[in-house]
């Protein structure tokens, strides 16, 4: 073999290593295939055997031959592992790629409590209207809840039936309105508040629950009027339940309020038709309210002579199965998700 042979074979096994290296489909089958040409026992140093019998003058041109045969096929050998690298990256990307033009998973936003959003909606009305938010403790004095608000000892509203008694002294608090007394010892005059809160009665049936929520009101000012009371009951009857909602007040009793009105409003289910909601008189009741009782004044230190005041005690549950269209007042209660997911 001359050397013109020898170049010819080296360009022959390159172009067919490079073509090899480049239908390899992974990494070991382009090594594979580069040391079955380039490797100690490889078709090339095979090829090479035949220096030996060339001339010496040919041995440098074999030699040539033979770095191009071999960079060639070592340039091959790495692009080929370049692209190898390269497929495997795009695979990998496109594997773990997150589709983001999927449609998300619902939320389950949470809205609070019904109670507690018709509670907060309350309270919105009266902050309008300038009043603030007092609160007052859960577990209470017969002082505060009774006494200081002019229920006679004998009242029965103080009966073991009603009240929850912790001892002789404590009580879980029947109503709000033990906060009018607090307020009316410890703030300046004029007061405007309105207070929400807990209160705990021994009665349980589709409409009463052994705890529920109320909201009191109380205004303590010079020349406050009747008039005054009746204004802002309406205004608040049209915020909560609509605008043209009116309102009926019904004589009533209190101990701590003289004198005393239940107040009504139009049936928002039939407008004032009369419907089974209203019992067909077409008027719903939802608060009590009054001028406070002389007595009550005088006992947290306010002279009436001089102030005079309204107060009024609104039950958070009827308000809310009225706007709620709910009605068995024990569903708040249960906290089946059914339930409260409405809302
Ligand atoms: N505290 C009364 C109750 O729980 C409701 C009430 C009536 C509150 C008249 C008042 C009021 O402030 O003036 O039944």
């Amino acid at each position: 073999m001359n050397v013109e042979e020898l170049s010819n074979k080296l360009e022959a096994l390159a172009s067919l290593a490079v073509a090899a290296l480049a239908e390899a489909p992974r990494r070991e089958d382009a090594i594979q295939i580069k040391n079955s040409y380039l490797g100690r026992k490889g078709q090339v140093q095979d090829l090479m055997k035949v220096l030996r019998d060339l001339a010496h003058e040919d041995r440098r041109l074999a030699g040539q031959a033979s770095n191009a045969c071999k960079q060639a096929i070592e340039g091959a050998f790495e692009a080929r592992m370049r692209a190898i690298a390269e497929q495997e990256l795009e695979r990998k990307m496109r594997e773990e790629a997150v589709d983001i033009t999927l449609p998300a998973r619902p939320l389950q936003a949470s809205m609070g409590h019904p109670l507690r959003q018709i509670e907060q909606e309350l309270i919105a009305i009266f902050e309008e209207m300038g009043f603030e938010v007092a609160e007052g403790p859960e577990i209470e004095s017969d002082y505060f809840n009774f006494e200081a608000l002019n229920f006679p000892p004998d009242h029965p509203a103080r009966d073991m039936q009603d009240t929850f008694m912790l001892d002789d002294e404590r009580l879980l608090r029947t109503h709000t309105s033990p906060v009018q007394v607090r307020t009316m010892q410890s703030y300046e005059l004029p007061i405007r508040v309105i207070s929400p809160g807990r209160v705990y009665r021994c009665d349980s049936d589709i409409t009463h629950s052994p705890v529920f929520h109320q909201v009191e009101g109380l205004l303590v000012d010079e020349h406050v009027t009747f008039g005054d009371l009746k204004g802002t009951l309406q205004h608040f009857a049209e915020r909560c339940f609509g605008e043209g909602t009116p309102i009926r007040l019904r004589p009533s009793f209190f101990p701590f309020t003289e004198p005393s009105a239940e107040v009504d409003v139009g049936c928002i289910f039939c407008r004032g038709e009369g419907c089974r909601v209203c019992s067909h008189s077409g008027w719903i009741e939802i608060l009590g309210s009054g001028m406070i009782d002389p007595n009550v004044l005088s006992a947290s230190g306010i002279d009436p002579q001089r102030y005079s005041g309204f107060a009024f005690g609104l039950g958070v549950e009827r308000v809310a199965m009225l706007k709620l269209g709910v009605n068995d007042i024990r569903l708040f209660y249960e906290n089946d998700l059914r339930f409260l997911e409405q809302f």
